[in-house]
């Protein structure tokens, strides 16, 4: 009988002991660590398949504040922490002091005396900052206006699975240049990713964080290309990538948005350009016959749940090597 591998069977994946302290942007782990935590996230969902128990978080308390709506975020870190042995702590912003005025830095002081690190789901990247520069245990985004590493680790998980590499694939992020977008370009220029981003006018990705994601992929070999032409992104794509139109914070602007964004919509048509075996992801929620068809995010080419469920696998491989 063939026995179920634990862990401990594979030396080379175990957490390993990082040099720092918050997961705020995508782009805080070296290549090599980003390949080492895609491995270990990829053994632990194994792991977890076999109903193999894995436990270094025993007796560890996870801090999840949250500003902004969520579903996958917030059930895949609870459900993670549990599993690694800890528990996740729910914490709704309105209703802790922060949100009666009561400053960051006090707010990561005191609960850097409780918890073993803080999830931290919020508007201004500049509030997750303080938090970091305050409290001494781990701060890890669980999305801000300008990132979502926990996002971009699953998707290139979910890349790696389904494509078996990631250096060259060609990935074609077609849509809104925002928070997913600007992690998921920042981790994959360390990969030597061949990324394309389609924008409208107007709605490009940061220009700071272009420039850093352009200067990563010259160093590591990759490719970057932004244009305002989803044709071109999408020409010989391994994998379309789309996100909401409007985000979080940003309801106000839907209308214009909608207008904007009308030339964006990944259908059929847009999808005849891809490789023929492109998979199309969006990190969810998702609107369709906005952002993307019915047709298309229900259909074969899909792995919409895999990223979704690979949210779970990722995040406990950061949680194990940062909280340990
Ligand atoms: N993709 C994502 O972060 O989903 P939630 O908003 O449901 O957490
Ligand atoms: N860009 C979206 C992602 C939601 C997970 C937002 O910020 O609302």
């Amino acid at each position: 009988m063939e026995t179920v591998k634990t862990l401990a069977h594979y030396p080379s994946v175990q957490p390993f002991k990082w040099s720092g302290k918050d997961f705020l942007r995508g782009d805080e782990f070296s290549k090599e660590e980003l390949e080492h935590l895609l491995q270990l996230a990829i053994h632990l969902k194994q792991l977890q398949k076999d109903g193999q128990v894995y436990q270094p978080l025993k007796g560890k308390t996870l801090g999840m504040i949250f500003d902004k709506a969520s579903t996958r975020t917030r059930v895949s870190f609870e459900v993670g922490m549990y599993q690694l042995g800890g528990i996740g702590m729910y914490l709704n912003g309105k209703e802790l002091q922060l949100g009666r005025g009561e400053p960051i830095s006090d707010t990561a002081k005191v609960l850097s005396r409780y918890v073993d690190g803080i999830m931290i789901r919020t508007h201004a990247h500049s509030i997750v900052e303080e938090l970091a520069a305050h409290a001494s245990i781990p701060i890890i985004n669980g999305l801000t206006d300008l990132f979502h590493p926990c996002q971009a680790l699953a998707d290139l998980q979910t890349i790696l699975e389904h494509k078996g590499k990631l250096k060259g694939v060609k990935v074609a992020y077609i849509g809104d240049g925002n928070n997913v977008a600007h992690s998921l370009v920042l981790s994959a220029a360390k990969l030597g990713m061949d990324i394309r981003v389609a924008t409208p006018a107007g709605y490009e990705m940061n220009e700071t964080i272009t420039r850093q994601t352009q200067a990563l992929a010259d160093a590591h070999g990759s490719k970057l290309l932004t244009t305002t032409d989803p044709e071109l992104a999408v020409y010989g794509a391994d994998i379309i990538y789309t996100d909401v139109w409007t985000s979080m914070g940003f309801e106000e602007e839907n209308e214009i948005r909608l207008n904007a964004f009308a030339g964006y919509q990944v259908n059929e048509k847009l999808v005849k350009l891809a490789h023929k075996d492109y998979s199309f992801m969006h990190c969810l929620p998702a609107h369709r016959d906005e952002e993307v068809t019915g047709e298309i995010i229900d259909g074969p080419h899909s792995v919409v749940f895999d990223q979704a469920e690979n949210r779970l696998h990722a995040q406990k491989a950061v949680m194990a090597t940062l909280l340990t």
